[in-house]
């Protein structure tokens, strides 16, 4: 068998704490090498940045990458996020996120545009601190990057139920969202065995909430799909059981595999955090990386195990959590 080469990166806050969690099990199920790498807002505060500047390079060579969570309360957001996930996310071209959900009769996908869209770097601010003051800030949409991404759901879609759900709001971004339409229209004729549809993002919100189970595969762009998948992963039951994957389908570049909640400050440092999304996350990876018949049995696991952590109304640690499923490994 292959040994796996993965980069960790914990991160910050609860990321240290579910990071290992996710170690553990990889560890009963795999053969796994790892170099781990203390990129955080603790290294900002104390070298001046998240990552070094040839961090890119020092990850190129690993098989994929598991990463906790990064954000500090005395770091303004943005600056972790633009100091290490979106760098890595855009220069390892990782444009699909994906993200499952699958809870309480509900199991879909969230199929986010991961590069460009309303997350841009263009656009700017006049006249700070003045009556007159503003702030403008672009979205960038292209054809091969929306058609990528529509492309990649439509194949997902064809391996699920057949139904994908394009995420819009063409009513009132008038430049943007036509043109996202129409990429999505023309791929829909090169998969005629799935169902496609598309939905104003305020509606398909209301239906996530009062219709969950509806739904198979979402599309949706950067911006929609960030919020699209914290509300799916609300209603399925707790924010720490989302796993998501930041994928790079071409393989030129490694992968990313990360829970979908943050770094949980309110609860950081008291070993109560729930590992189940770094754990799914690590299950994604597995995925990614062919060793399907290891994720199988993880994913039983969890299905399995009756441990609950407090965020879903229980007492386990975090630990309590890992050991109980590992005993069922
Ligand atoms: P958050 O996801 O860290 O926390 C939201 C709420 O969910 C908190 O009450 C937290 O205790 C709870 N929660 C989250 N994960 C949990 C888990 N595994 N087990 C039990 N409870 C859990 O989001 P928040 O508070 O908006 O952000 C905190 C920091 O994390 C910020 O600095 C933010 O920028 C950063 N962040 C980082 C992300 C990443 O690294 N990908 C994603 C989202 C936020
Ligand atoms: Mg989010």
């Amino acid at each position: 068998m292959t040994k796996h080469h993965i980069a960790l990166i914990p991160g910050d806050g609860i990321g240290t704490e579910v990071l290992p969690a996710a170690r553990r099990v990889l560890d009963a199920v795999g053969d796994f090498s790892y170099q781990e790498f203390d990129w955080s807002c603790e290294r900002l505060a104390r070298e001046g940045a998240m990552m070094p500047p040839d961090g890119l390079a020092r990850l190129r060579d690993h098989d994929a990458i598991l990463l906790g969570a990064v954000g500090a309360p005395a770091v303004p957001d943005h600056v972790s996020l633009w100091g290490l996930l979106i760098p890595i996310r855009r220069g390892f071209q990782q444009y699909v996120n994906l993200r499952p959900i699958r809870a309480r009769g509900i199991d879909m996908v969230v199929v986010r545009e991961n590069v460009e869209g309303e997350y841009s770097e263009i656009g700017g601010r006049l006249g700070r601190g003045t009556p007159d003051e503003l702030a403008v800030q672009e979205s960038v949409f292209t054809r091969k990057g929306v058609g990528r991404v529509a492309a990649y759901a439509f194949a997902l879609a064809g391996r699920r139920r057949g139904l994908l759900t394009s995420a819009t709001k063409s009513n009132g971004i008038v430049h943007t969202m036509p043109f996202w339409d129409e990429i999505v229209a023309e791929h829909a004729a090169a998969h005629p065995a799935v169902r496609w549809e598309q939905e104003h993002v305020d509606a398909l919100a209301a239906k996530f909430v009062l219709d969950p189970g509806r739904f198979d595969v979402v599309v949706a762009s950067n911006l929609f799909g960030d919020i699209l998948s914290d509300l799916a992963a609300a209603v399925a039951g707790s924010i720490g059981l989302a796993p998501s994957a930041n994928l790079n389908p071409e393989r030129a570049f490694p992968s990313m595999f990360e829970p979908v909640h943050g770094s949980a400050p309110d609860i950081a440092g008291q070993g109560v955090a729930n590992p189940t999304g770094a754990i799914g996350s690590a299950v994604l990876m597995l995925e990614h990386l062919g060793l399907d018949e290891a994720a199988r049995r993880v994913t039983d696991a969890l299905s399995k195990t009756s441990a609950r952590t407090p965020d879903l109304g229980g007492s386990a640690t975090t630990e309590e959590f890992t050991s109980r499923l590992l005993s069922l490994l």
